[in-house]
């Protein structure tokens, strides 16, 4: 509440330059507040703050751990990973461009997603009689998509559901799900309310797993206890005990 005051206080006195996240949100419900006399309150505005802060970091680094755990998990896949990133970027720093050339890490990535997605469900409800394919769903109901269960089911990814094999993305998403369509994977949801931070996450992903690979090789310390807990997002429940060693290849 402080920064946000501090923030409304420069606004009114016309001395904020600051065009971050939150500097926009306020600048624009100030503006909307004088043309239209409504807006958010102040509670909407930290509302908005903790909802970029969960949707947007916890989500990303739950995904960087959980590769981290499945790259420690099959050595081979680090190994191709890391060989990949050395050919794009070499021991130069992590660029933008370079970044579309992870073929391997968009894969391995796409693998996670499927096996720990980070968010674990999205749930909607009716606010009116609804038509959902052959159903007729009332007003009022709850519906739960849960991701992670749709995401290791058999019946849609085969009886090595479970098992972390990235080869499944050689073809993409598509060739993954075997033209079944985006309904089976959908770790950012989908329609209308879709993630709306999907690109800039996958790009936060691949530059730390980049940047992390580039410098290290990393396995389970042997007090590694697998311990994913589905809550709001899939954190590991006791961390992630991991030993790292330099590859002595740093930038
Ligand atoms: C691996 C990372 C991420 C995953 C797996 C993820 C997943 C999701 C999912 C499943 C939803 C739909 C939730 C629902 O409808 O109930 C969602 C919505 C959203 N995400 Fe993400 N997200 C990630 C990263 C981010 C980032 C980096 C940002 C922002 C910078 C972000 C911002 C949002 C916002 C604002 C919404 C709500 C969109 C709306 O309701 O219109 N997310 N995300």
């Amino acid at each position: 509440m402080g920064i946000i005051d501090k923030r409304k206080k420069a606004i009114a006195m016309g001395e904020d330059t600051n065009d971050d996240l939150l500097g926009i949100l306020l600048k624009s419900n100030t503006k909307e507040i004088e043309e239209d006399g409504v807006g958010m309150s102040m509670e909407d505005v930290i509302e908005e703050c903790k909802l970029f802060y969960i949707a947007g970091s916890e989500t990303t680094s739950n995904l960087i751990v959980w590769t981290m755990v499945c790259l420690s998990l099959d050595q081979e896949w680090q190994t191709k990973a890391r060989e990949e990133i050395m050919q794009v970027f070499g021991n130069q720093e992590i660029h933008f461009e370079g970044l579309k050339h992870l073929n391997i890490v968009t894969m391995i990535l796409n693998e996670v997603l499927r096996l720990y997605p980070p968010g674990t469900m999205v749930t909607r409800a009716t606010h009116k009689e609804t038509q959902l394919g052959d159903m007729m769903i009332p007003s009022g109901v709850h519906i739960t998509i849960p991701i992670m269960h749709v995401h290791h089911d058999p019946e849609l990814w085969g009886e090595d559901a479970t098992l972390f094999k990235p080869e499944r993305f050689l073809e993409g998403i598509m060739g993954a799900t075997k033209g079944k369509g985006s309904g089976c994977f959908l770790p950012f949801s989908g329609g209308p309310r879709v993630c709306i931070g999907q690109n800039f996450a996958m790009i936060e992903a691949k530059t730390a797993i980049a940047k992390i690979l580039q410098r290290f090789s990393f396995e389970f310390s042997p007090s590694y206890k697998h311990s994913p807990f589905p809550s709001f997002t899939l954190p590991p429940q006791y961390g992630v005990h991991l030993i790292l060693r330099a590859n002595g290849l740093s930038p």
